[in-house]
């Protein structure tokens, strides 16, 4: 199968730092199909050679391993090319036009991994250069807009000139390797079904940790913030996958369907909800790794005054049979104590207890993302003692660690993406509906901030954020779980 990647934005961070090292990957591991090309769009007037040497520089910076050889690199550049455009121009895709049809490629991907704000442009141009072929499939990075009416506006907006079908949605955080295990870990076992409700679970929470600042993304960061950056599209999805039904099948629309019921279950917020249930927070100066970093309002881009949140702490509830009463806690942010990011599933406690037992821990299930990617099951043992008919309980964990198990040269998020887009499977993408929704349960956060004079609750860099998280979880009883 033949295909043409167009890379809009292809001088772009992005393109530098995620894809090219991603689709180079893919070519090391012979699953790229063969015959591709790779085109870059970008302002500048650059020849393909150019281009590639561009390119060739920036694999200096990618890690040791993923680095291309010499020879592994002439064989990869021979993939690409370069088409300089002014995205507003129509000739310009004209003459994008003229590239494709040198070849007529089986597949043509449209990646846009420009600003939001160009992706109607793009998309409207494609179409009336008549570039929008039942070949064709778009990519849209997120942010897709900053609310609900601008989700919706892009949206519909691509959806004049593509089907529904053929629009990529990416959320990188379905592409990893953990949230594909955590699918297999609820569907492919019985085991945990009959336990995965509000019966048997006390709460669930879902951390994604950042040990990184803004680095040079402050001026874009100002502007977004943690809650639109990271709450709207990566945590509500990892609450979709733990918390969906078993969908009827493995095809996209099946599994989409299920997480956006989730989504659609959402506990609406109140006025008291949004004030007691939502934490938001902004990294002061702290230290990271024994190193001293300066605090979020002195990064280059960021108002000195800013109230943009680098931290969100929330619960809410998933209103169904299956979860009614159960807490879903939600926390993210940047320059916290580690990266780190997994979800922990607390078990209720034992009914009834027959051991003098000082452990007051229930069962736990701990589904670890990364920087490990694996899962624990933390149980209660008879530990070993001296005394004779101790009946000293102790704490003892399962440990699968799948980086040990599969080899740590798996597929990594955005090569397994790429690849699901070449060959049209939309299962890891999202579709419009569950993004308008997760813009509609965010949103009155949004509004209520607006509103609210007293900004974010700074916290040291290099902490877990503001202790009204700990406050805000503590209130139902329970704990954050590096706390307890
Ligand atoms: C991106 C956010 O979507 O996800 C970044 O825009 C964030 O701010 C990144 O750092 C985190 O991704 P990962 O894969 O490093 O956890």
């Amino acid at each position: 199968m033949s295909f043409d990647l167009v890379l809009f934005g292809g001088t772009g961070d992005l393109a530098w730092r995620k894809l090219m090292p991603a689709l180079f990957q893919a070519f090391r591991h012979g699953t790229l199909p063969a015959g591709g090309r790779i085109i870059g769009i970008g302002r500048d007037t650059l020849s393909a050679e150019q281009y590639r040497e561009r390119i060739r520089a920036r694999f200096d910076q990618v890690e040791l391993a993923k680095r291309p050889s010499v020879e592994e690199f002439t064989r990869f550049a021979a993939l690409l090319e370069f088409v300089p455009m002014d995205l507003s121009r129509p000739d310009d895709y004209a003459r994008l036009g003229a590239t494709l049809q040198q070849r007529q490629a089986d597949t043509v991907v449209m990646y846009v991994a420009t600003a939001p704000s160009l992706f109607t442009t793009v998309c409207e141009q494609l179409a009336r250069a008549g570039l929008n072929t039942a070949q064709t499939r778009v990519v849209l990075e997120k942010p897709l807009g900053h609310d609900l009416a601008s989700n919706r506006a892009i949206n519909a907006a691509v959806g004049q000139s593509f089907s529904e079908k053929q629009i990529f949605r990416i959320d990188h955080y379905l592409g990893k390797p953990a949230v594909q295990n955590l699918f297999a870990l609820r569907f492919g076992n019985a085991l945990f079904e009959p336990l995965w409700r509000r019966e048997h679970i006390a709460n669930i929470q879902i951390t994604i940790a950042e040990e990184l600042g803004v680095e040079n993304r402050g001026a874009f960061y100002e502007t977004t913030g943690a809650l639109r950056d990271m709450v709207q599209n990566h945590a509500l999805q990892l609450l979709c996958a733990i918390g969906m039904e078993p969908p009827i099948n493995a095809h996209a629309d099946a599994i989409r369907d299920e997480k956006l019921k989730v989504l659609r279950s959402l506990k609406p917020w109140t006025p008291e909800t949004l004030a007691q249930d939502v934490i938001r927070g902004q990294y002061a100066a702290g230290s990271i790794a024994g190193a001293a970093v300066p605090a979020y309002r002195e990064e280059k881009g960021v108002d000195a005054q800013s109230h943009t949140e680098t931290f969100v702490a929330l619960r809410t509830e998933i209103s169904n049979w299956r979860w009614a009463g159960v807490p879903f806690y939600i926390r993210t942010g940047k320059r916290l104590a580690g990266r780190d990011a997994r979800i922990v599933v607390n078990f209720r406690p034992t009914p009834h207890a027959i051991f003098n037992s000082q452990m007051d821990v229930s069962n736990r299930l701990v589904i670890n993302l990364q920087p490990k990617d694996g899962l624990e099951l933390h149980l209660l043992a008879q530990g070993q003692s001296n005394r004779r008919n101790s009946q000293t309980l102790a704490p003892v964990q399962l440990d699968l660690d799948f980086d040990k198990r599969f080899g740590s040269g798996r597929v990594g998020a955005y090569e397994r993406l790429l690849l699901d887009v070449i060959d049209g499977r939309l299962n890891l993408f999202v579709r419009s509906d569950e993004q308008i929704e997760a813009w509609r349960w965010v949103e009155p956060i949004i509004e209520h901030w607006k509103h609210d004079a007293q900004g974010p609750r700074l916290y040291a860099a290099g902490t877990w954020g503001p202790s009204a998280a700990s406050a805000m979880i503590a209130r139902d009883g329970y704990c954050w779980a590096e706390e307890c």
